[in-house]
């Protein structure tokens, strides 16, 4: 049988854990991929950091681009993030070679969705990104392939850790912890290893806008348009507003929401007040939710680990499983033809 085989861009904290998942797992994966899943080459900015794993058995190519054309690879996994530059050129290279492409780079599929997934239907290949959006939480394909039927009126959740962790330690009782001041929690993210390298993107919902112009462009067939998202953050949160919420019977918390309305799509990321008596009042933590309506499904939520190691490991390999099966469709909702006649509504035009 032959195996899939896999060139790793990237070994920060989700490549670390995408090696060891594989180690671990490998048994098991290669009972239901149908075939063994192996990693054949490696680049990364830093070779002597110890990972604590293995990486001996790889080839390091210094030369990240030059994964995309590496004889042994079929896939490239690309965790370098950042939307343009080397992952962008990496994944152009990539799919213009031919190969299946995984990434986990929100603001990359935000910004340049369209142009890569035609990218990938022109090759016939595999573009994939369930870790682009809400860690471990496979809720691209909850979407794509499990309300797939379905009409959808509205997505929206909390869809950055940084931002819950911090919203949840202020609102806590100053004897669990809470309380506490904006800079100092955020501190704290920083070092449990959510928070982007650019803290701001969390902070300012710009990572938030990020995974909601993906999600909306599966919910609502949609090109992805992270230039329509209306987008504020948690800056300007102080803990006066979290207790006059919490006395009027409600919680604060960073929501994207995208929903059609009358005028079109809109899609906006801001801290929103949520009555106690709702399911997102009480995700607490660097937890991600997620709630879409279908006509005929009706409300589902999923919740779970937004980010991490493990949990953005495990969406990766599971995409690395749906292409050694050869499952797997167009990028988004729809073939990439069909996603370029449809818009998301501009703010200013509401
Ligand atoms: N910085 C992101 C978060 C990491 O806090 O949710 C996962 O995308």
């Amino acid at each position: 049988i032959k195996p899939l085989r896999i060139a790793l861009a990237g070994l920060g904290t989700v490549g670390g854990g995408v090696v060891r998942l594989l180690d671990q797992n490998s048994a098991l994966i290669a009972r239901r991929a149908g075939r063994p899943i192996e990693i054949v080459a490696v680049s990364a900015r830093d070779r002597s950091k110890d990972r604590g794993v293995d990486l001996s058995r790889f080839a390091w190519i210094d030369d990240t681009t030059a994964l995309a054309t590496h004889p042994d690879a079929d896939v490239v996994v690309e965790l370098i993030g950042g939307s343009d530059g080397p992952a962008l050129t990496l994944a152009r290279a990539t799919l213009g070679a031919g190969k299946g492409f995984v990434t986990a780079n929100k603001a990359m599929i935000a910004h340049h969705g369209l142009e890569l997934a035609r990218a990938a239907e022109q090759a016939n290949t595999a573009l994939k990104f369930e870790a682009a959006v809400a860690g471990g939480i496979p809720v691209i394909k909850g979407l794509r392939e499990g309300m797939a039927a379905n009409e959808i009126a509205r997505v929206y959740g909390i869809l950055n850790g940084t931002c819950n962790f911090i919203l949840s330690k202020m609102e806590a009782p100053r004897e669990q912890g809470g309380g506490r001041d904006f800079a100092d929690v955020l501190a704290e993210a920083q070092a449990l290893g959510f928070a982007e390298s650019d803290p701001t993107f969390d902070i300012d919902g710009v990572d938030a806008a990020h995974k909601l112009a993906i999600l909306a462009s599966i919910a609502f067939g949609t090109q992805p348009a992270f230039g329509t998202v209306a987008a504020s953050g948690i800056r300007h949160v102080i803990a006066a507003d979290i207790a006059e919420a919490a006395a009027l019977g409600y919680r604060i918390r960073l929501l994207g929401l995208a929903e059609d309305g009358p005028y079109g799509l809109f899609q906006r990321v801001h801290p929103h007040l949520v009555p106690i008596s709702h399911p997102l009042a009480h995700v607490t933590g660097a937890t991600n939710a997620v709630v879409a309506e279908g006509n005929f499904v009706g409300r589902l939520l999923f919740q779970g680990a937004g980010a991490g190691d493990g949990p953005t490991a495990s969406a990766v390999v599971a995409d690395l499983i749906d292409i050694a099966r050869g499952e797997y469709g167009p990028a988004f909702a729809m073939p990439a033809e069909a996603l370029a006649q449809h818009q998301a509504a501009d703010p200013g035009e509401r």
